[in-house]
């Protein structure tokens, strides 16, 4: 069996649609409402192609281009209240995530054959975790109303999870995404007290408790396998930054006690907390989603809406 695949080799079935968008195109972007809605209308088409045939589709053709950042679809919602199409999105992007976290661990048993025989316990338990998960995520999302499939999945998760490196590949799972998994959870948790949905707040619990020990397994191999070798701590410590970085998008609420008794430090988490995000401020994306939202209906109305100017290169 092959080893290190790429996360366009992943397996679905038809249910699935596959969408490749990367947050990278927003943070490449600068602060400015003009420019957004440029770049927005231009990769509309595209965008609109993507959505085809998923539940999305609606939500598009009634929004327009800028429908993530009034729907928040792009996991950032989790604090406050949620619609239920929000919900149905989280817990769907939640449910391809597990599949994601369940390919990846299984791929990270597969691809380090002479690593410690402890490493690979902890990985084929985290599979064991991870399985879980799927089954309890396709059951909220039937909680939800909704049904698997309905949204397009996105790979980047995986695509984290591709270093050919074993401290990389840990540190990208299990310490930045396991670690951001926490974070959504502790919200969710908080979500479904607050809404008396209590199958929803206890099962969250549940996974919330894996995920734990799933940053745990980061935190102690990358510690492990840097022994005594700086240059490959340093090198694991700046990717742990850029990918915090990249996944940071929008701002987020840090679950600090489940962190520290997951091993991260107090200075780790003081320095996640204080975090320049890259892209965007939030305002300005909901802001420019909503002049997307206007000029998108006024086109459906049969108005003529012209392109917006390029600025001028100052
Ligand atoms: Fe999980
Ligand atoms: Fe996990």
């Amino acid at each position: 069996m092959k080893r290190f695949m790429d996360h366009e080799e992943l397996a679905r079935d038809r249910r699935f649609k596959r969408a490749n968008t990367r947050n990278q195109l927003l943070q490449s972007l600068p602060d400015d409402v003009d420019t957004i809605v440029r770049v927005f209308e231009q990769i509309a088409p595209r965008m609109r192609e993507r959505v085809a045939g998923t539940a999305l589709e609606a939500v598009f053709d009634d929004l327009g281009p800028g429908y993530p950042f009034l729907t928040a679809s792009g996991g950032t919602q989790s604090r406050g209240e949620r619609s239920n199409l929000q919900l149905r999105m989280q817990m769907h992007g939640i449910f391809v995530g597990e599949l994601q976290a369940l390919e990846a661990a299984g791929r990270t048993l597969w691809d380090f054959p002479d690593s410690p025989w402890e490493f690979k316990m902890n990985m084929a338990r985290q599979c064991w975790d991870e399985a879980r998960h799927v089954q309890i995520f396709e059951k909220l999302i039937d909680h939800a109303g909704g049904e698997v499939g309905e949204f397009p999945e996105s790979t980047f998760l995986f695509e984290t999870s591709c270093h050919d490196d074993p401290v990389l590949r840990v540190t990208g799972v299990n310490r930045c995404l396991e670690g951001l998994a926490c974070d959504v959870f502790r919200s969710l948790i908080e979500y479904g007290k607050e809404v008396d949905d209590d199958i929803l707040a206890q099962a969250a619990d549940f996974v919330l408790a894996d995920e734990l020990t799933h940053v745990r397994f980061g935190s102690d191999w990358v510690k492990t396998f840097t022994k005594d070798d700086p240059e490959r701590a340093r090198r694991a410590k700046d990717f742990q930054r850029e990918t915090d970085r990249a996944f940071a998008f929008g701002g987020r609420q840090i679950a600090r006690t489940e962190r520290l008794e997951a091993g991260f430090t107090e200075d780790e988490l003081d320095e996640l907390e204080g975090m320049e995000l890259g892209g965007p401020k939030r305002e300005t994306l909901v802001r420019a989603a909503e002049v997307l939202r206007d000029r998108h209906r006024a086109r459906q109305r049969g108005e003529d809406v012209p392109p917006l100017a390029a600025a001028d290169a100052s």
